[in-house]
């Protein structure tokens, strides 16, 4: 008895040594692009969890799913391992008269939805909504044990009058009610990182952007991160405990 529970402690100590955070998302998450830089880097600077920054410039829900890139992940996802899904700046409609690209998601609140759109090559093709692609890789992590945190995606550098809102549209609010549906952890990264933004300043900020109001540098990172550790802190997540001693110092409230 003594020696099995030797063997099993040991056992689930290695299987906690080799706990890994995936994190899927979109440029504003991704390794450095020459000046830009996601917050996925940055983040592993709080954690003390292996994290491996699978964000990929140009993607959405769908497109991430289309590509394959959920199921590189879902393919090597062990039992108690932590997906963080955050997505929406490029699953925006194509627009009105344009061909599909590939990208776009039926637009609404809910994991049934569907749109019939027009291919490039005139080819009628099904999409499906945003929560249908997330969803759907949320459902294949869990058969594989893993453990799937939803967060919202990040702002653009929007100030009005001093201020970015809190409000991210229908993408924030499509990520919490994914959190609601699958009774997993939400993290509001949107909110959070406008409550750091808003605390810095509408001019400190401006030099986080510097080629457009979306992807940030180094520096921005750097906070885009720090509110999604203050976020995660804030929340039940069990991730939390790989929250490293960095990790406490971040500022800025629970919301
Ligand atoms: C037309 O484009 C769609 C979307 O890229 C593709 O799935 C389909 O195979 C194409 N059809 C033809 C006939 O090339």
């Amino acid at each position: 008895m003594l020696l099995y529970n030797a063997v099993a402690l040991l056992a689930a100590t290695l299987a906690v040594r080799s706990q890994t955070l995936y994190l899927a998302g979109d440029s504003t998450m991704a390794p450095s692009s020459g000046v830009i830089q996601g917050w996925g880097t940055a983040v592993g600077r709080y954690l003390s969890i292996t994290t491996v920054n699978k964000g990929v410039g140009g993607e959405s829900a769908r497109s991430y799913t289309n590509n394959g890139r959920f199921n590189e992940i879902i393919n090597v996802v062990k039992p108690g391992d932590f997906v963080v899904f955050e997505f929406g700046h490029n699953d925006v409609s194509a627009g009105s008269g344009n061909p599909d690209n590939g990208k776009q998601d039926a637009v609404g609140d809910g994991y049934d939805i569907t749109a019939t759109v027009t291919a490039a090559n005139g080819t009628q093709i099904l999409i499906h909504s945003f929560a249908y692609y997330i969803e759907n890789a949320i459902n294949a992590v869990a058969a594989k044990g893993g453990i799937s945190i939803i967060s919202s995606l990040t702002p653009h550098n929007s100030f009005v009058n001093g201020n970015i809102g809190f409000d991210g549209g229908r993408f924030q609010t499509y990520a919490k009610s994914i959190g609601t549906r699958k009774n997993i952890v939400y993290v509001d990264h949107y909110s959070y990182t406008a409550q750091a933004f808003n605390a810095l300043g509408q001019t400190k900020v401006a030099t986080f952007f510097p080629d457009d109001a979306l992807h940030f540098n180094a520096a921005g990172a750097d906070v885009v991160a720090q509110a999604f550790i203050k976020g995660l802190l804030c929340s039940t997540s069990t991730l939390k405990i790989k929250v490293n001693s960095a990790g406490p110092n971040v500022p800025n409230g629970c919301l």
